[in-house]
């Protein structure tokens, strides 16, 4: 015998709720993975010593290069096939376009991006420029690869990284690159 009209409705409203929960649920997921595979913790989690070898820190995890990081200045770059450097957390990149810093993708308001829209992320992600209108995003950030990413695919990652704890951590503005006279004159 079918249901009474009300009975129907009843149940649609008792499973309404679950099923956007779930909805929500499933893109966090996505978005985890997506971030796991494609790699986002190996720039901008602070690589530490573990017993196996280097390691993302996941205590600071997707923090970016830590401020508090005593760091010398760049050593100079060789000619070259060889053409970059990284400190051993793996945060700090100096090559022929200067030094640049992973970023904090955690959402503290000041330091991350706490105060980004999903519209931000996804500016910065398709244009490869700040906020899509800002200076240039510097190597290594593959944003030549990610650019490809679909729409929803970057609704999930913004999603998951707003979930993440937030890390208070200032990452340094980038340098500009460092022209070696110094090094040619030694040569003479
Ligand atoms: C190979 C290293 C590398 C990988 C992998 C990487 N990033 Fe980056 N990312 C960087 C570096 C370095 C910067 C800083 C570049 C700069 O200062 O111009 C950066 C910057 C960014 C920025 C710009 C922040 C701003 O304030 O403009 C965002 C957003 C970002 N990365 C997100 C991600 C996400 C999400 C992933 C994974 C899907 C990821 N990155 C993977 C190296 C990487």
């Amino acid at each position: 015998m079918p249901k009474p009209l009300l009975v129907r409705i009843a149940l649609l409203l008792a499973i309404l709720p679950f099923s956007t929960a779930s909805a929500d649920t499933d893109k966090l997921d996505r978005g985890k993975y997506l971030v796991t595979v494609a790699g986002c913790n190996d720039c901008h989690t602070p690589f530490v010593l573990g017993p196996n070898g280097p390691e993302p820190d996941m205590s600071r995890m997707l923090s970016g290069h830590p401020n508090d990081m005593d760091l010398p200045n760049a050593p100079a770059l060789p000619a070259g096939p060889w053409s970059v450097v990284v400190t051993d957390t793996n945060t700090a990149w100096a090559g022929p376009w200067g030094v640049s810093f992973t970023a904090n993708l955690t959402p503290d308001p000041e330091t991350g991006l706490g105060k980004w829209s999903l519209r931000n992320f996804v500016d910065t992600i398709r244009t490869g420029r700040h906020l899509g209108r800002g200076r240039e995003i510097l190597p290594p950030m593959p944003i030549p690869m990610y650019k490809n990413f679909t729409d929803a695919d970057l609704d999930a990652i913004y999603t998951f990284l707003q979930s993440i704890p937030a890390v208070v951590n200032k990452v340094p503005d980038p340098l500009p690159p460092v022209v070696l006279t110094a090094a040619v004159d030694s040569e003479e």
